[in-house]
């Protein structure tokens, strides 16, 4: 018996393809129970990562636990696991039941018990009177709660989901994603679930882990991953930001005051990174985070840190909220109006006065290197 309180470990896992490493030195510990996403651009490693947790690739380096249990060199069907594809994989010519059954044939479980197994599951996919029908009689969104069915009924440790339902329209994707959700609250099966939708990581996960080039970039819960991005490509690639070219005027402790080369000042926090006076920087505002208000253009409003003069430029009606694109000297600034606090409509042409706190404020360092 090997105790362990994590039902997955990734300790310093590379993989490389010729000379390129694809990941690299990933460590993870994976809660029972936890549902965890790897979100990242295309190509940065996560289907390889998955690949080698399923045993479909082996790791050049660094071991890889399964309840404590060492797993590198074991088969794939020696890992108790569950899999969906972005693909449905689902055997055209075999019945829903079948497909569904199947793992547990190969099991050579009892008939009677692979009849209520496969009924019980098929509830828990909603879709208890599709076992005599053939996948092609189904549709996209149904196909993939069948396939996520075949994945459950073997009752795996682990379930591994690698971009289930990208292949899906906008609302069956939303209809699904609910779905998985409650799934798994309700059987708390230990899940990893690869994505690059942003949007879908926040919501379905525990934690989630964001890689770029195959490395991790940071581990944290959907809060700290948007709050407290550990990087600049963290922030920007979770959620919208506006970003603005500023110097460095003035450090205070972890306090720092910035400037643009139009004059809008800002004022905000370190969050732990070094920077010194005069160093050019990139600050970031999230377009939620902005508050706009008229401005009188005969009073020509002053404006201090955190605030700065523009002019709408276009605004665009989005049910929850409206987004207006304001003129700030040579920047375009997004700003996010939610439906409740749209008392007034702005239009066009419009002289406003924006504003922000500064614990909104992200500074990172400028990437010299780019081109
Ligand atoms: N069998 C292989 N041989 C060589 N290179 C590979 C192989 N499989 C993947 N790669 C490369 O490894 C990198 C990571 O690929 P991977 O499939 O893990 O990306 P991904 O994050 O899943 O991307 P996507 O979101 O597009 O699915 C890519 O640059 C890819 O070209
Ligand atoms: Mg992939």
């Amino acid at each position: 018996m090997v105790n362990s309180r994590f039902d997955v470990e990734l300790n310093n896992i590379q993989k490389k393809f010729g000379s390129n490493i694809v990941v690299d030195n990933f460590n993870l510990q994976i809660e029972q129970g936890e549902c965890v996403s790897f979100l990242g651009p295309s190509g940065c490693g996560k289907t390889t990562t998955l690949n080698m947790i399923a045993g479909f690739l082996e790791p050049d380096q660094g071991d890889l636990l399964i309840k404590g249990r060492r797993m590198n060199g074991v088969p794939s069907n020696k890992r108790e696991l569950g899999m969906v594809f972005q693909t449905y994989s689902l055997f055209p010519h075999m019945t829903i039941f079948e497909n569904v059954a199947y793992g547990l044939k190969l099991r050579k479980t009892a008939k009677a018990e692979i009849a209520e197994r496969v009924k019980k599951v098929l509830d828990v996919v909603k879709l208890p009177q599709v076992g005599d029908r053939y996948p092609k009689q189904l549709s996209g969104g149904q196909r993939q709660r069948i396939a996520i069915a075949r994945a459950l009924v073997t009752e795996p440790s682990l379930l591994l989901l690698d971009e289930p339902l990208s292949n899906l329209d906008a609302k069956l994707r939303e209809e699904l994603r609910d779905e998985l959700k409650r799934l798994q609250q309700e059987i708390g099966v230990t899940t990893i679930f690869v994505t690059h939708d942003q949007e879908e990581a926040l919501y379905l996960s525990n934690r989630i882990v964001v890689l770029d080039h195959g490395k991790v970039e940071q581990i944290g819960t959907p809060w700290d991953i948007y709050n407290r991005p550990a990087s600049e490509f963290v922030h920007t690639f979770i959620g919208k930001s506006n970003r603005l070219e500023v110097m460095v005027n003035e450090l205070r402790g972890s306090e720092i005051a910035l400037e643009t080369a139009e004059g809008v000042r800002l004022e905000g926090n370190a969050r732990g990174l070094s920077f010194h006076v005069g160093e050019p920087v990139s600050a970031y505002v999230r377009p939620e985070k902005i508050r706009l208000r008229t401005a009188d253009e005969r009073m020509s409003d002053r404006v201090g840190a955190n605030e700065a003069q523009g002019k709408v430029k276009l605004t665009s009606f989005l049910g929850a909220h409206t987004e207006c694109e304001v003129e700030v000297g040579r920047s375009d600034v997004i700003v996010r109006i939610p439906a409740s606090q749209e008392q007034e409509r702005f239009t066009p042409g419009q002289p406003v006065v924006l504003s922000w706190d500064s614990d909104d404020v992200f500074v990172f360092a400028r990437k010299e290197s780019k081109p």
